[in-house]
């Protein structure tokens, strides 16, 4: 092959080279999304989505109640239910805030304060709230009950949750 033939051809490898990097380029910035280092939630308002498809959360087991609750620290139960007081009353006035009225709602069947609004995810199922149900919904509202209308992001702590419906039950007696 003749030199100048050589650079020809050599030019054109060259040339489609470049282009196929260029057509990689603009593939990854406009497909490939990039890598999240952390899960992405979406706010809707003040309502804390899981992401779609997103992982389940790791199994749990849980509590003995018999061996925790007597346990439990009451005062670390009070300050945590201040998170709640915003939308629900924990009084036996049983008042509508945002969200039902809290008071004995151990044991309590599900959806069923009189006069309550409630969605039609939380109207779906009337099996009471027993301990272990309360301790999975606080974890992740949105992930048990799928639907439900109250936007709080969950518990992640299980001691907290002890800790929390430990005072629930003390001050629903
Ligand atoms: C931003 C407002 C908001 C906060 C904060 C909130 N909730 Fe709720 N909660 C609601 C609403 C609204 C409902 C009704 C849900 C539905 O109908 O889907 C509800 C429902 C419930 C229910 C079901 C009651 C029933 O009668 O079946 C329980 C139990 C509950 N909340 C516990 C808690 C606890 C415990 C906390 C604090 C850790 C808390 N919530 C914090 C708004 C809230």
């Amino acid at each position: 092959m003749h030199p100048s033939e050589l650079r020809k051809y050599g030019g054109t490898v060259l040339a489609t080279l470049a282009v196929l990097i260029l057509i990689r380029f603009a593939y990854v910035a406009i497909f490939e999304p990039r890598n999240l280092t952390r899960p992405v939630y979406i706010l809707e308002g003040l309502v804390v989505a899981t992401p779609p498809g997103g992982a389940p959360l790791p199994p749990e087991p849980l509590p003995d109640w018999s061996a925790v609750l007597p346990r439990a620290n009451l005062e670390d139960g009070s300050m945590l239910s201040r998170q709640c007081i915003g939308c629900h009353d924990l009084s036996a006035a049983m008042k509508t805030v945002f969200g039902p009225a809290l008071h004995g709602v151990i044991g309590r069947a599900r959806a069923s304060v009189p006069g309550y609004d409630y969605s039609t995810a939380m109207r779906a199922n009337r099996t009471p709230w027993t301990l272990d149900a309360l301790f999975e919904y606080l974890r992740n509202p949105q992930l048990y009950v799928p639907g439900t209308k109250m936007s709080f992001a969950g518990l992640p702590d299980a001691q907290q949750r002890i800790e929390l419906l430990a005072y629930l039950r003390s001050s629903s007696k």
